[in-house]
């Protein structure tokens, strides 16, 4: 009680020095339309792919956990800069054209007034209630960044991190252990390729040939799919376009994917959390909710800080 007490004080406190001009109705007047322009579009590209709500959310906390949340992983490499998109951690990110086409679509109501960063917020808003998430409204009045660069992407958590690792990074972003657990929760959307975990299967360390945490059968069928190659896929759990609570189940049978999920249920003080969340659903929407809409403010550009970018794909 207490402690979700102080969690509130410290998101108010997030929203309100880190964010002063960020506000739910700060395109009331200048394009109206721009909220519901993002839903729309996200709700038609999922129609046809619902694959792409887990690409959309991750979009999201790829552009936020570099920079900020400024939008700086939807611009393009030019000849003399390596941008953030090129990356190996971003290789695989999804959903950019759904990004294009909302903005484009906004732009023909009011143009240069809704920024990229808060499409970008906004679509993984839509994603997650599309997949049976919870729904939250989220603060606008993000502004683009102007920076994009390969280097920047090392603040990024590694698929191999285990839970000390990971608590550290996202500390270092604000969020305490269970906000990482919740975070991570997103991974009830989605897949993973066998290049990100394939070190788990086989010659593991100096004792184990297969990553002990692994449930063994779960194992056998991993390697199975795996050699295909490192961009065969597994979802991380079996409802892979639904926002629920399997991911959570997975953990507690040993069949989280990444190590880095899997090692949540390792750490006594993650695992608490895990199990909470795996009994209910209602905690972990809430806890989702809060956190992601968190992350949404980090280091968030105001004012001349940032821009409005024209493409989203370009510095203007
Ligand atoms: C805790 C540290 C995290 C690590 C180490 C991590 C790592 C990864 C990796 C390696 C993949 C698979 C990429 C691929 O093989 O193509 C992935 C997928 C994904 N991640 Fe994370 N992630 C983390 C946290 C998060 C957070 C906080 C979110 C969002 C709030 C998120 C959202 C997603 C989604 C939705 C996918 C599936 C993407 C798709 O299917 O297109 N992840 N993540």
């Amino acid at each position: 009680m207490i402690a979700s007490f102080f969690k509130s004080i410290l998101l108010i406190e997030v929203f309100m020095v880190g964010a002063e001009a960020l506000s739910m109705g700060y395109y009331i007047m200048s394009c109206p339309f721009a909220d519901q322009t993002v839903t729309d579009t996200v709700n038609q590209a999922l129609r046809k792919d619902p694959t792409l709500a887990a690409g959309l959310l991750r979009l999201h906390f790829h552009d936020c956990f570099v920079q900020g949340c400024d939008a700086s992983v939807l611009i393009d490499s030019t000849e003399d800069n390596t941008a953030e998109k090129d990356s190996p951690a971003n290789l695989s990110l999804r959903g950019y054209e759904v990004i294009d086409q909302a903005k484009k679509l906004i732009e023909q109501q009011c143009p240069g007034v809704v920024s990229c960063a808060d499409i970008v917020a906004l679509a993984a808003r839509d994603a997650v209630f599309w997949a049976g998430g919870p729904y939250y409204d989220i603060p606008k009045g993000r502004k683009d960044g102007r920076r994009s660069k390969i280097e920047d992407t090392i603040n990024l958590p590694s698929p191999i991190s285990n839970s000390s690792d990971l608590m550290k990074l996202f500390w270092q972003h604000g969020f305490n252990a269970r906000e990482l657990v919740a975070l991570s929760g997103a991974h009830t959307l989605g897949a993973a390729r066998c290049g990100n975990f394939k070190q788990r299967l086989s010659n593991f360390d100096a004792v184990n040939d297969v990553d002990p945490t692994l449930d063994s059968s779960f194992a056998k069928s991993l390697s199975r799919v795996c050699a295909a190659g490192d961009d065969a896929e597994v979802p991380f759990d079996r409802t892979r376009n639904a926002f629920d609570r399997a991911y959570f189940w997975a953990l507690q049978s040993g069949m989280g994917v990444l190590a880095s999920d899997q090692t949540l249920f390792s750490d006594p003080q993650t695992r608490r959390v895990v199990n909470g969340y795996a009994m209910n659903d209602a905690m972990f929407f809430f806890d989702f909710q809060q956190a992601v809409t968190k992350m949404g403010l980090l280091d968030v550009k105001e004012g001349n800080q940032g821009e409005v970018r024209a493409d989203c794909r370009r510095v203007n």
